[in-house]
């Protein structure tokens, strides 16, 4: 089984991918810190020489080859992963996979993101907490179609990264 972790950028996909990994002992696997492995080269480096456009197609090549993998995995996806191309139809073809949308607000993911824009090149740019939220809100908009076309969803807004796991769980099993 692959459960395929996806929502905004800072929803936690991560700390909860590694978390929900140690109680179900799955592997986990970080698409972002995958791609970057593989190329050699940090997430913003990528975007900067080469482009998003390179970015989408090599995101793609490498969820497909972590997908193929016989093992049961913890997947934790990029914010922008399910938004392009036929990736989120495919994963919801796919019997093997369970996919589930971290939903996060607008005020905590502003927060959030305004501490941790640095290493993201979509934002890193958007200095001004007023522009950074105006950003997010019209983006998360144009996303949550795809995010919420997902098998399950998860409200992170107000639960620590155990209680979201143990929310996840519960859903699962
Ligand atoms: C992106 C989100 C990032 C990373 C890249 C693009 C996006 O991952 O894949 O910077 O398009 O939302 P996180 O969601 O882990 O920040």
């Amino acid at each position: 089984m692959k459960i395929v972790l996806i929502g905004y950028m800072g929803s936690g996909k991560s700390s909860i991918g590694i978390e929900l990994s140690s109680i179900l002992g799955y592997k986990f696997v970080d698409i972002d810190s995958y791609i970057e492995k593989k190329e050699k080269q940090s997430i913003s480096s990528i975007f900067k020489t080469k482009g998003e456009i390179y970015f989408r197609k090599v995101e793609k090549v490498y969820l497909d080859e972590v997908l193929n993998d016989n093992s049961s995995l913890i997947i934790a996806t990029g914010g922008g992963t399910p938004c392009y191309g036929t990736i989120m139809n495919e994963l919801k073809k796919s019997k093997d996979v369970i996919t589930i949308y971290l939903q996060t607000g607008l005020e905590e993911l502003t927060k959030r993101l305004y501490i941790e824009k640095e290493k993201r090149p979509l934002i890193s740019h958007l200095d001004n907490k007023k522009e950074l939220q105006d950003f997010i809100r019209k983006h998360l908009f144009e996303r949550s179609y795809y995010y919420n076309q997902s098998d399950k969803k998860v409200v992170t807004d107000g639960f620590s990264v155990r209680e979201i796991s143990k929310k996840i769980v519960l859903q699962l099993f």
